[in-house]
């Protein structure tokens, strides 16, 4: 383990105020103010920790772009709108969107962007690669979506941005359900904890979904709150505004109750690594259980699309079709470069399968396409 700075506040805090939930320390290895892993660097790429579809090629946010425009159309075209992207990394992919869209001028002009982002970094590096494209509604910024003005109908996408929201872990005990905190042991090492407090009295135990039914001893149950709550607060806005929500991130449909288990994990330089091991240096995400998130918002009166793969979403948006086009005048090494990234988009050992798609909508009559 290494002692990064945010590793002796975190210790601090555990020893003034007890053991620490799993969520409170995710949430302060990625959103720490000041060493919270997102709020100090720029983490995608070869160079980086990992990288997202946006960022592996234009080609995803051509077909995210194709998506929305459908989907605008489909709302009726209004002549105001709001595009919001939650948690944009570098802004790749709404400026991919905003270049394709250029076939579409009354989109564009009835565009409002505005992107949630915590990360001030990241802000500065969204603000350059939307620089180029001059709308007639400047794009605008927050930290969260409280401060958003959502006047219009909104058209709502997510891409890997559900797994970096602090997420908890229930475990099935012979007392009941149990929570995970982070303590400290004798060698002021962190280690997880469940026995300090059962949930007969917490809300977690009502985010425990109906589907789960006998569970068995030591089944892990993943849940996060901050999760539940933007998408209770996006819900609310697509019934009162209309519109729809996109989410694309890496997950599972669980048949049974608890296919997931436990899946958080830490990522450095491409590679896994331990929870534990440099917090704040390291990416800490999960896999999104999509058959909870389908169920709660159809609990919630929305439509619900999908869940479908990555792989069936883009390629029945025409991703295959655009990557012929591109190759057209391509060279020989740069159509390899073209196969080979279509490949990790929608290859079924890559992206394809691990990758799942969601969306919600408003209007029951909406038949959107890619599902
Ligand atoms: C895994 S990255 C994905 C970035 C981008 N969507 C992409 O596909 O390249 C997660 C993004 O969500 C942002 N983020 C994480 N938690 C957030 C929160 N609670 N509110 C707003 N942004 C958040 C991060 O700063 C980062 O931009």
């Amino acid at each position: 383990m290494s002692d990064t700075p945010l590793a002796k506040i975190i210790r601090q805090k555990i020893k003034d105020e007890g053991p620490m939930p799993l969520s409170e320390y995710m949430g302060l290895c990625l959103g720490h103010s000041k060493h919270g892993y997102y709020m100090t660097r720029d983490p995608f790429g070869q160079a980086g920790d990992f990288i997202t579809a946006p960022e592996i090629s234009q080609m995803f946010g051509e077909m995210v772009g194709a998506w929305l425009m459908d989907t605008w159309q489909k709302m009726g075209s209004p002549s105001d709108f709001i595009l919001l992207e939650m948690g944009a990394g570098r802004g790749t992919l709404m400026s991919d969107i905003l270049r394709v869209a250029k076939v579409l001028p009354a989109f564009l002009e009835a565009v409002h962007v505005h992107i949630v982002e915590m990360s001030p970094i990241l802000q500065k590096a969204q603000e350059y690669s939307l620089q180029v494209h001059d709308l007639k509604n400047a794009p605008q910024w927050s930290s969260c979506i409280e401060s958003v003005d959502f006047n219009f109908p909104v058209l709502v996408i997510g891409n890997e941005f559900l797994d970096a929201l602090p997420v908890d872990q229930l475990v099935f005990t012979d007392a009941g359900w149990a929570r995970k905190f982070v303590k400290i042991d004798e060698n002021d090492t962190f280690r997880l904890y469940e026995e300090c407090e059962y949930l007969g009295r917490s809300q977690l135990e009502k985010a425990l979904p109906q589907t789960l039914f006998k569970p068995n001893l030591g089944d892990v149950f993943e849940v996060s709150l901050e999760q539940r709550k933007i998408s209770d607060d996006l819900i609310k806005i697509i019934l009162k505004q209309g519109g729809s929500i996109l989410w694309i991130d890496y997950g599972f449909k669980s048949a049974g109750a608890y296919q997931g288990g436990d899946t958080l994990q830490a990522v450095k330089k491409h590679q896994f690594s331990d929870i534990f091991a440099a917090p704040g240096e390291n990416d800490l995400t999960y896999h999104i259980n999509f058959s909870d998130l389908a169920d709660y918002a159809l609990s919630k009166n929305v439509v619900v699309h999908g869940p479908v793969s990555q792989s069936d979403y883009l390629t029945s948006l025409g991703i295959e079709h655009r990557a012929e086009i591109l190759k057209r005048h391509a060279t020989k090494g740069v159509s390899c470069s073209i196969d080979a990234e279509l490949n990790r988009l929608i290859g079924k050992d890559e992206m394809g399968d691990l990758f799942k798609v969601i969306a919600f909508t408003s209007d029951p009559n909406i038949d959107l396409a890619g599902f």
